[in-house]
């Protein structure tokens, strides 16, 4: 084992004594419904609920107490939990804190981070230009900036995770960890390999953000372009200089998921489990549940990392969720434009018990079959069998539809 992981696992233990004041132990449990869609025994590690709805404010108080001497202020670059967790710590223990947010953060995101007190700066349209503007004034106020990931102190602190669920679980053979620049997964690896040897340790990241899986084939750390993802959290161009080294000597495998697989989870959690996660929390359990991570027969742990997602995603991944289960349709279709024929089609909805929520009927756009309508009708439905009934009963009776959601 390296001195780097070893280190770090150290780290975690102290940094347990200096922020257990301040963070919940967030609770673990055992999910009945993931277990059985997973031919695993599924336990949920529920960090949306940590102060700041995300794990990051741990690595971030144990890295403001070990330089709250020397700086009377900190500074941050991010768009997401980190400013939170930064703003949080800066505030418990007395500094400044300056965050510099992405000129297009959401207003959520910015709001939450003022309410601890932060000062926010609207600086750059992509991270590399809002990072710049950090360093600034980093150097001009003489205030340390605090890393989100690639930072032994930051990694410790995250670790404590594992330290809680060394305490909390009974025996268990795996933990998948989302990655975004490592730092969670840094900290919980080293401490389950030094404590607990012979636990599996597997990351998974967005597809559209593989940076992971290229630099541990490459050997090195790789620059790789991110394509918009649900788990935003996520998003990260390029490991550390540490993260890489300990994910490539610990982790003992990483995976990607879809965005549907992603925006499911999230739904499921939900819907099952009443839980609210973002992207990134979500992103593990998406790749315990679409046997993405090989965790079948194991009893594992999925760490729910983060719970801020913006209300605007959660309406849509809602529409999508019901869509997928069959408990929403929207259908489309050409209708003759004469009297009746609406109610003709709403009555076969009707007769499947589906219960229609709306009617978009469009009888004058140029492009339409002559003396036709187009007809989307939304409506809800007790299941994928019923929605086929639906339409095949439709097409029987000359209406041709087709399902638009
Ligand atoms: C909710 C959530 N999960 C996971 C991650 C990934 O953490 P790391 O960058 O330490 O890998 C982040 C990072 O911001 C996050 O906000």
């Amino acid at each position: 084992m390296s001195e780097l992981v070893r280190e770090i696992a150290r780290r975690a233990k102290e940094a347990r004594e200096v922020i257990s004041e301040y963070i919940h132990v967030t609770p673990l449990e055992e999910s009945a419904t993931f277990s059985k869609m997973s031919n695993a025994r599924v336990y949920l590690k529920y960090e949306n609920l940590q102060k700041t709805g995300a794990f990051k404010a741990r690595g971030a108080l144990y890295k403001v107490y070990k330089i709250k001497d020397e700086y009377k202020g900190i500074v941050a670059a991010s768009a997401g939990n980190h400013a939170q967790g930064v703003a949080y710590a800066a505030k418990i223990f007395g500094l400044k804190a300056v965050i510099v947010m992405p000129e297009t953060a959401s207003i959520s995101k910015i709001e939450a981070t003022k309410s601890y007190g932060a000062e926010v700066v609207l600086a750059g349209r992509v991270f590399d230009e809002t990072l710049q503007v950090a360093k600034r004034i980093a150097q001009e106020k003489g205030y340390y900036l605090v890393h989100a990931f690639d930072d032994p102190d930051v990694m410790a602190g995250q670790g404590t995770i594992a330290l809680e669920l060394l305490e909390q679980a009974g025996d268990f053979d795996s933990v998948v960890v989302p990655i975004g620049g490592g730092g969670l997964i840094s900290g919980i690896a080293s401490v389950l390999s030094t404590e607990k040897p012979e636990v599996r340790v597997y990351g998974v990241e967005p597809a559209a953000a593989p940076k992971t899986l290229i630099s541990l084939r490459e050997g090195k750390p790789v620059r790789v372009e991110p394509k918009p993802t649900i788990a935003d959290g996520l998003v990260v161009k390029m490991l550390g200089h540490y993260t890489f080294q300990v994910i490539k000597e610990t982790v003992s495998g990483v995976y990607t998921v879809e965005e549907d697989e992603i925006a499911h989870a999230i739904y499921l959690l939900l819907e099952r489990g009443k839980v609210l996660a973002e992207g990134a929390g979500a992103a593990s359990l998406a790749a315990i549940i679409h046997g993405k991570a090989p965790v079948r027969g194991d009893t594992t742990i999925s760490i729910v990392s983060g719970g801020n997602i913006d209300l605007t995603h959660i309406y849509r991944i809602i529409l999508r969720g019901l869509a997928r289960a069959g408990r929403l349709a929207r259908i489309t279709g050409f209708v003759p434009d004469a009297p009746g024929q609406l109610r003709n089609i709403l009555d076969i909805i009707a007769k499947h018990r589906g219960n229609v929520i709306g009617i978009y009927h469009d009888r004058t756009s140029e492009n339409l079959p002559a003396w036709n309508a187009m007809v989307t009708i939304t409506f809800e439905a007790p299941g994928r069998e019923a929605i086929n009934a639906i339409l095949q009963e439709l097409r029987e009776k000359g209406y041709e539809f087709w399902v638009s959601l």
